[in-house]
């Protein structure tokens, strides 16, 4: 097999397609270069005294684990200094982190969820990093979070990488989704998958069932017609996984299929789901649509919403198509 490393992918691609200008290249070059230093410290666990607690707790009041907050770091350190972004923003941070002024700036913003399943860490299963990148706003001055708020739609490229049995980088730029896994000897990016598509019809869901009794009547429809199964009035029988991370549960959407779905539900109606929108919810969209997915809030497609808040929760429904179609009709009905 001749090996294509993401360095040629990008090169080629930006040669072939004209989509992927030199800053964004270096870009998602350094971002891949974080995400295997995470990888490897992910991999360390308690050898690399990385698991376990920090005592500290995130903005929306959620307890920090170690890891949170080192692949915080990591991706922060990674990109302050190439002078191809204006300001990040991350899931564990209140507020922008702009580019301090002793480095040049570039044009792009990227958006981070540094560490995705924290739940799973201490248990040894899948995590991963999520993120996004803008453009900023043409003029833009010392950035603020104003410059953020734009809706999914102006994405330039989005990923995930899945710390699993095997490490993986999973990037769209708007042109298809491929997948590239990490050769940990070598410490490249190898393509492994291209133009990655998900089926429009799908026999598994995703949803944490734990959450039932606090749902909306659509979501209770809808699930509860699937649990009917084959008697039922779908009638079909239908498979469920969860694994509490979303990178993880994405992922097996993207290679056989799906829907995968974090609504909101009546508990506190001031927090409409738990993903956030611009480093999750976005990103995640942005790859699943490019990948003959879809992925709504319920009423209109996630990437049209237009953010108004760095941290905002939204209501998620996503993976393949047919389905998502479903599950948002009944919300409409
Ligand atoms: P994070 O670890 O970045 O806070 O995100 C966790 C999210 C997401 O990855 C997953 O789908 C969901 O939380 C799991 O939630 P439950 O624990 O409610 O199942
Ligand atoms: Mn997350
Ligand atoms: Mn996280």
């Amino acid at each position: 097999m001749k090996r294509i490393s993401l360095t040629q992918y990008l090169v080629e691609e930006q040669r072939q397609n004209n989509s992927i200008p030199a800053e964004l290249r270096l870009l998602i070059e350094v971002v891949a270069r974080a995400c295997k230093t995470i990888s490897h410290a992910v991999g360390k666990g308690a050898l690399g005294e990385v698991l376990g607690t920090a005592e500290t707790e995130n903005i929306q009041g959620e307890v920090q684990k170690k890891l949170d907050i080192i692949s915080n770091e990591i991706l922060l350190e990674a990109n302050e200094w190439g002078g191809h972004l204006a300001a990040m923003a991350s899931e564990e941070m209140e507020s922008i982190h702009p580019i301090p002024n002793r480095y040049p700036k570039g044009e792009y913003m990227l958006l981070f969820d540094p560490l995705d399943g924290s739940s799973n860490i201490d248990v040894n299963v899948s995590i991963g990093t999520i993120f996004s990148v803008l453009k900023a706003p043409e003029g833009m001055g010392q950035p603020t979070e104003a410059d953020f708020m734009q809706p999914g739609t102006q994405q330039v490229a989005a990923g995930y990488a899945v710390y699993g049995p095997q490490t993986m980088l999973v990037l769209t730029t708007g042109n298809g989704v491929n997948c590239f896994t990490l050769d940990r000897e070598m410490g490249s990016w190898v393509l492994t998958q291209r133009d990655m598509q998900i089926p429009a019809k799908t026999k598994e869901f995703a949803i944490n069932m734990s959450n039932a009794r606090h749902w909306h009547a659509p979501v209770k429809r809808y699930v509860d017609e699937l649990l009917a199964g084959e008697t039922g009035p779908r009638g079909t029988n239908f498979n469920m996984r969860w694994i509490a991370s979303m990178v993880a549960d994405v992922h097996r959407i993207l290679n056989r299929g799906g829907v995968f779905m974090y609504p909101a539900d009546l508990r506190d109606t001031s927090m409409p789901g738990k993903l956030r929108l611009m480093y999750e919810a976005n990103p995640m969209a942005f790859i699943v649509e490019q990948a003959g997915g879809a992925a709504t809030d319920g009423q209109q497609r996630i990437m049209e919403i237009q953010p108004h808040k760095l941290h905002q929760r939204v209501p998620v429904f996503l993976g393949s198509r047919d389905e998502v179609a479903v599950v948002t009709g009944y919300h409409q009905a």
